[in-house]
């Protein structure tokens, strides 16, 4: 992490409102912890849902060194994307995004053939950060890769509410908790990089070994605070506005929801998160075949559960709800999908 230039510049948010690149656009980061969970499927189908209410929207693949955005949008993989990008300054970001035939709905690919492309250096990643945040377009949805990479960490933060997703299985909860930790410390380190001596604690304390207390953002806080009030008061605020949306995709039992609770305590407790619970998508083998036939579930089967939840969410963020601070509590999000339910 110490070898890192500037980390604070990848986590700045000055000109516009949490999330926006323009006045104008809504950037949401699709990111897990665990892979497979469904987040190409839900940026993909979210993605035309939003440009089928009339929103100009775009969808992006950052899952560099995975991309495969284009085959759950039923795209051929012959477009030069992000890779080619990094690799080929001469070309300028927005000449690669492409149109799709459907209206509103454009297309960025990302890269899968080049080495080593999850891990860019920091310069190339601040160059594409900045790029991105020119675009023109109502909604950016940014497919992000599994894990905690530095790639998907500050991609992660180019909005205060990036979208999170998880299963109810308790690993994919668990990769989930420890994305958003590392996503926070990350941000804590990004705004001490300043002051060495503080940073230099940090990087220790992040490297303890985990057999004692648990590092929690409250417990680096308290150190922080000891050597720099202000600095402590500064980072407290910057973590404060952000407020991760949390989806459950492959939901079976509503009763599955109640573990919602327990999730917002433990960010509360050991993140100083907030959590909105703004959806949760049903399980339906349909979902697997609408992939294998290259034609997004949200067209193919409109009435499936899984559509209607995705549509049910569209039309949450499109409503302007989702990138207010107003927070939507786990017992919400279960009335809702039980009124939705019963209404079927
Ligand atoms: N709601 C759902 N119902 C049933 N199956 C689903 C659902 N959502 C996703 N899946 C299944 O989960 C698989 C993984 O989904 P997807 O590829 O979108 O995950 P991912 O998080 O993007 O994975 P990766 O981290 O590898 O990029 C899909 O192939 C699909 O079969
Ligand atoms: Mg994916």
């Amino acid at each position: 992490m110490n070898t890192t230039a500037d980390l604070s510049k990848q986590f700045q948010h000055k000109k516009y409102p949490a999330g926006r690149s323009s006045p104008k656009a809504t950037i949401i980061p699709i990111a897990s912890g665990k892979g497979g969970v469904g987040k190409s499927v839900l940026t993909a189908n979210l993605a035309i849902a939003l440009a089928r209410q009339g929103h100009d929207t775009l969808a992006v693949d950052l899952d560099l060194g995975g991309s495969n955005l284009h085959s759950y949008l039923g795209l051929s993989n012959k477009h030069s994307g992000i890779g080619d990008f990094l690799k080929d300054r001469k070309k300028n970001l927005p000449e690669l995004i492409v149109s799709t035939k459907i209206p509103k709905l454009r297309f960025l690919a990302g890269d899968g053939r080049t080495p080593f492309m999850a891990n860019i250096p920091f310069q190339q990643r601040l160059l594409l950060l900045n790029e991105l945040q020119k675009v023109k377009a109502r909604f950016i949805l940014l497919d992000l890769g599994a894990g905690s990479t530095f790639n998907t960490l500050n991609f992660f933060g180019l909005s205060h509410y990036g979208m999170i997703i998880t299963t109810f299985e308790s690993p994919a909860i668990m990769n989930m908790l420890t994305f958003l930790k590392n996503f926070m410390f990350r941000l804590i380190a990004a705004v001490c990089k300043q002051n060495s001596i503080i940073f230099k604690g940090l990087i220790e304390e992040f490297r303890r070994p985990v057999n004692g207390v648990p590092v929690t953002v409250a417990s680096l806080l308290a150190k922080i605070s000891k050597e720099d009030k202000n600095l402590a008061q500064t980072i407290r605020q910057i973590c404060l506005a952000y407020s991760p949306r949390l989806v459950f995709n492959m939901a079976e039992n509503i009763a599955d929801l109640d573990i919602g609770a327990k999730i917002a305590r433990i960010l509360r407790e050991n993140m100083s998160l907030s959590v909105s619970f703004c959806g949760c998508v049903g399980f339906d083998n349909a979902v697997r075949s609408s992939i294998r036939q290259r034609m997004p579930i949200i067209l193919s089967r409109p009435d499936s559960f899984p559509a209607r939840d995705i549509m049910a969410l569209s039309r949450y963020i499109s409503s302007g709800r989702y990138d207010s601070p107003r927070i939507k509590t786990a017992k919400e999000l279960r009335d809702e999908v039980s009124r939705r339910q019963n209404s079927l």
